[in-house]
């Protein structure tokens, strides 16, 4: 349904069978709305676009073409499981992209925040706009816009930018299948259609990806050491069981090296910054009280398993004064 609004008195989704008549309704709305027609979808891996994927496959089937564009800037094994889950579990029809080289060559010495948002923001409309031109017979464009989406852009908050800005050429029309749902329902609704817990309960994740955890002019040996790092929280937060309850946890490698002791021998490298947050709306937020004994650990294998890794700090900092995010 076009523009479908969430009724007043609508149950919060909260069980599989709730989640069950929600699809359902959804299935068939589609089906109805999308005809013999095909319908495209930039498949990001975060939840929306996941449990989108996942609800288009099951009512329309291969009439869906899921995009998924990587920019080199997602976090370790993001892209390989959005193949794992799409193309090889779901049988999806999917095309994967690896724009790396074109957005990391974009960026290349760009050390100002906002222009390197704008950068990628902007290749990432080029690129799937390039992938659409390919395609005949497009009429629809699916998109995980939800219900905190509209009410924040209704209510003036931040301009509704689900759609990426495309092109006014790229005349198609929306389908939008979660735009009534708040988000924790989306969650119901994509363990329901299927989707793994990692990709259902994935803590928040930023469009510009690591871009922008590695402060200035990104580089691919600090991307790779962010990169890298963040998969070792990652690993350490969920056998410590803190994965599902801090809100956002990550690691930033910041511009800048000091002096250490490697193997004997004098090493000059640069830090890894530890930051990991709670919060309920991401407007404030406080400093998660990470275990000593586990940070010892984090501070252990991060500097003994990531490349031109000499030091691990922690930020002790809530919002305000600091962001969430670096940049
Ligand atoms: P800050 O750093 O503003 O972050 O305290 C608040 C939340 O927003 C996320 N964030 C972004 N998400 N594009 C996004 O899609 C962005 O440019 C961006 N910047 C920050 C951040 O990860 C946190 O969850």
């Amino acid at each position: 349904m076009v523009n479908e609004r969430r009724p007043n008195n609508m149950v919060r989704i909260t069980t599989p069978e709730l989640a069950e008549a929600f699809i359902e309704k959804q299935v068939e709305a589609a089906r109805e709305q999308i005809g013999d027609k095909r319908v495209l979808l930039a498949l990001s891996g975060g939840v929306d676009s996941s449990v989108v994927a996942a609800l288009l496959i099951r009512a329309v089937g291969q009439q869906l073409v899921c995009v998924h564009v990587n920019h080199g800037l997602l976090r370790k094994g993001e892209p390989e499981q959005v193949i794992e889950v799409f193309r090889n579990r779901m049988n999806a029809n999917l095309v994967y992209v690896d724009a790396t080289d074109r957005f990391l060559d974009k960026l290349a010495g760009i050390t100002d925040p906002e222009e390197k948002r704008k950068i990628i923001g902007g290749e990432f409309i080029e690129v799937f706009a390039e992938e659409a031109r390919k395609l005949d017979g497009i009429e629809f464009l699916a998109q995980g816009t939800i219900w905190p989406d509209i009410l924040e852009s209704e209510g003036g908050i931040k301009a509704h930018h689900n759609a990426g800005g495309l092109p006014d050429y790229m005349d198609f029309e929306l389908v939008e299948p979660v735009r009534i749902l708040f988000k924790d329902e989306v969650r119901v609704v994509g363990k329901a259609l299927g989707l793994p817990d990692g990709m259902v309960y994935r803590q928040p994740f930023p469009g510009p990806g690591l871009g922008v955890r590695c402060p200035g002019a990104i580089t691919r040996d600090r991307l790779e050491a962010v990169r890298e790092s963040d998969a070792i929280l990652r690993e350490e937060f969920a056998k410590n069981g803190l994965e599902g309850r801090v809100w956002q946890y990550f690691t930033v490698v910041p511009d800048f090296k000091s002096t250490g002791i490697k193997d004997g021998k004098r090493s000059f490298e640069w830090p890894v910054i530890i930051r990991a947050v709670n919060t309920k709306d991401a407007m404030t937020a406080t400093v998660e009280d990470v275990p000593f004994s586990l940070m010892q650990h984090l501070a252990d294998r991060i500097t003994h398993e990531v490349k031109g890794v000499n030091r691990v700090l922690y930020d002790f900092t809530p919002k305000p004064t600091a962001t969430i995010e670096f940049e």
